[in-house]
């Protein structure tokens, strides 16, 4: 990947207009995978045309499935049946995406052939143990190198189901198991810390397989069938939540973000910013496709600090570095424990976004699981956004609001989940560049 630098100055005025963000990572890769395993045609609308769902989109592919995309953002998913899927000698590139690689080796884990999954250089470095383990005492027989990718997948194996209970709250676990629970013996059961989105649940119920799920708590038989339907994907609230906090700090903004995703799940970082006192309301709150969406409309208020409640944490953890952005120009202390979980995402989170608010003067103390920052105001610098496109977005809010220009290295991992994020941002009144 060529490397890409951005540099994002203060805005000249407030942040005024509407945007749409691209649609939902998970639910995107997961309408995909259910979708090629269904007998019939689903088709996706709003499907994220990142290079994570890409990828996982062309792993299926050459696996035997056949997609056409009429237009950009749909998918027609010509869905081989539960058994259909053709096996291939090519590695299958995952590329930077841990939800495709843990969901796909669940999937995977239950084939008569064998396949091998691999990952750029980010996703080599995280834990796949949390998935290989469970999917282990199944009966699946996956090699990897010490716990890391790339996963080799024998195929052939029996499963049988499991009740397991995964140490960390991960709907990436959970879905692993879920998956590879279609293919097993018995009833396979996931018993969670916290409950974590619950997609796959809903989507194994759209598509007719029966499920039992409750919060944190989800089961499935093996030996059914999935049955194609159509999948209108909610705008992500994890793309969104750049957009949030952007308008939450710069003075004299709104923006209204349209038809977002509003899975109870998924909305902690209203939950956080609300406590710190920000004017977030939700309009036109309507449901699709079982998903509760709305629109967003965040209007600037001086935000204070916080210490965050633990059991918000889970309902927001792709969003913590947005969120360690708002701490950093609120007033006073905001604490930020049990996240432990962050250390393993696209980079460590916790480092990547300490060292990089240092660098533009914040006063900030990593914790083993989270940090405290002492609110204030965020200075001009350089950072390095370690290949991790939501550090990258990240430091793009934070530059609104500095005293001086921000340079943001290695950006190019922003097309993973959130292509065009630039141009949206400068439509609403960012000052956001190419480097070079
Ligand atoms: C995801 C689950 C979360 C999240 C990731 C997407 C999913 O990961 O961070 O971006 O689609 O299931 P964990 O399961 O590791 O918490």
């Amino acid at each position: 990947m060529t490397r890409l630098d951005w540099l994002s100055r203060a805005a000249a005025a407030p942040l005024r207009g509407e945007v749409v963000v691209p649609g939902d990572k998970s639910v995107s890769h997961r309408a995909l995978m259910f979708g090629a395993l269904a007998e019939g045609t689903s088709h996706i609308r709003g499907f994220l045309e990142g290079e994570d769902t890409r990828a996982t989109a062309a792993i299926l592919g050459k696996l035997g499935v056949r997609f056409e995309t009429p237009a950009v953002g749909e998918r027609l998913v010509h869905g081989v049946g539960l058994h259909g899927l053709r096996g291939t000698t090519e590695p299958l590139d995952c590329g930077n995406a841990g939800t495709g690689m843990r969901l796909l080796a669940g999937l995977l884990a239950g084939q008569a052939f064998d396949s091998t999954l691999v990952g750029d250089e980010s996703l080599s470095r995280r834990p796949m143990r949390r998935v290989t383990d469970p999917l282990t005492t199944m009966g699946a027989s996956i090699d990897t190198d010490d716990g890391k990718p790339p996963l080799r997948i024998h195929g052939g194996a029996r499963l049988k189901g499991i009740t397991y209970h995964p140490p960390v709250a991960s709907a990436q676990i959970k879905s692993a198991l879920l998956l590879a629970g279609l293919y097993a013996e018995g009833k396979t059961e996931v018993i969670e810390p916290h409950p974590t989105r619950d997609y796959t649940e809903s989507m194994l119920k759209a598509f007719g397989w029966p499920i039992e799920y409750s919060p944190g708590k989800a089961s499935v038989e093996g030996g059914h069938a999935l049955r194609a339907v159509d999948v209108d994907v909610p705008a992500d609230i994890s793309s969104a939540a750049f957009f949030i906090v952007a308008a939450c700090i710069v003075p004299g903004s709104e923006l209204r973000l349209k038809g977002v995703g509003l899975n109870p799940r998924r909305t902690g970082l209203l939950a956080a910013l609300e406590l710190m006192g920000a004017d977030i309301s939700v309009e036109n709150e309507r449901s699709s496709g079982g998903e509760e969406i709305g629109d967003l409309v965040v209007r600037y208020r001086r935000l204070h600090g916080v210490a965050l409640p633990l059991d918000i944490v889970p309902d927001m953890i792709d969003e913590f570095p947005a969120l360690f952005v708002a701490a950093a120009v609120a007033d006073g202390l905001t604490t930020i424990r049990g996240a432990a979980e962050l250390r393993v995402k696209e980079s460590d989170r916790i480092a990547s976004m300490a060292a990089g608010l240092q660098a533009c003067g914040v006063k900030i103390d990593e914790l083993p699981d989270g940090a405290m920052i002492q609110g204030g105001a965020i200075g001009g610098g350089a950072i390095d956004s370690h290949g991790d496109h939501r550090i990258a977005m990240s430091f793009a809010i934070a530059g609104l609001v500095a005293s001086a220009p921000i340079t943001i290295g290695d950006c190019a991992n922003v097309a993973t989940s959130f292509p065009g994020f630039m141009e949206l941002a400068n439509g609403v009144g960012f000052q956001l560049e190419s480097a070079r």
